[in-house]
Order: C-alpha cells, then sequence, then structure tokens
C-alpha cells in the first residue's frame, strides 16, 4: 500500500455514517492538517469500500471537485478532477488518465458498526486537534 494508507493506524477519527457514503456517489469532506498545511480530504464508496484521500489533484495543486463532494466520473467507477480532467482509480488513487502527475494521497479509513473512520498518521493529523 502507498502513500498515507500504509502508515500505522494511528488515531481513529469519526468521519460520518456509514449510509452517508453510496456506491458511486457524493463524497463527504473532512479537514486535515497534512504535512503542517490546513487541507480538505473526502471520502466516498466504491465498489462497497470506503476510500479516501487528500483533497489535491495531483497535477496542478487544487481540489478535485467541480461541485462539492461530486468526485466521481459519470460512469462511477472513476474520481476525475474538475479542472483539467485527470483520472484517478478510486481504490488507490493511482491516475489512470488526463494529466495528474502520480497518485493521490490515501489516507486509511476503517468501517465498523455503521460508522467510518479515518485515521491519523505522523504527518496527517485533524484540524480541531
Ligand atoms: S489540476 Fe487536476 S487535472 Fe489539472
Amino acid at each position: 500500500m502507498s502513500g498515507l494508507g500504509g502508515d500505522p493506524p494511528g488515531e481513529r477519527i469519526f468521519l460520518c455514517a456509514s449510509g452517508d457514503l453510496v456506491d458511486g456517489g457524493k463524497g463527504v469532506a473532512f479537514e486535515v492538517f497534512w504535512r503542517g498545511e490546513a487541507l480538505r480530504a473526502f471520502a466516498v464508496r466504491h465498489r462497497g469500500r470506503v476510500q479516501a484521500y487528500i483533497n489535491r489533484c495531483t497535477h496542478v495543486w487544487t481540489e478535485l471537485d467541480y461541485r462539492e463532494g461530486h468526485f466521481f466520473d459519470a460512469t462511477g467507477e472513476l474520481l476525475v478532477c474538475a479542472t483539467h480532467g485527470a483520472l484517478f482509480e478510486p481504490a488507490t488513487g493511482c491516475c489512470v488518465g488526463g494529466p495528474g502527475r502520480g497518485p493521490l494521497q490515501k489516507i486509511r479509513t476503517t468501517e465498523e458498526d455503521g460508522r467510518v473512520y479515518w485515521h491519523t498518521a505522523p504527518l496527517l493529523q485533524p484540524q480541531n486537534a
């Protein structure tokens, strides 16, 4: 596993109810400090699994969503950057089309008893800590 998703579990932080994330549907945003910078992150559900990333395209440092919470392309199978159309694989964050330069920064998540959590890492902390 690459990126932040491969770090030790860290502290788990409640993100949303499981039912808030519909497969291929709207994402849920959350705010983090990553490498000391205040940024937004997002979680989506794809093929039943929750996936979360720093909301920062690898082409130009901009957020991906064209409308708040909209991260999937028309097929619901790929994440798309609204600015120039880079495409990313939801499970890995790997860029599979367009001008992206490498994978999105993955954030570890877990889901238990109808609740979704994201996990901190050494360079990834909540903004409200
Ligand atoms: S900023 Fe995302 S594709 Fe250019």
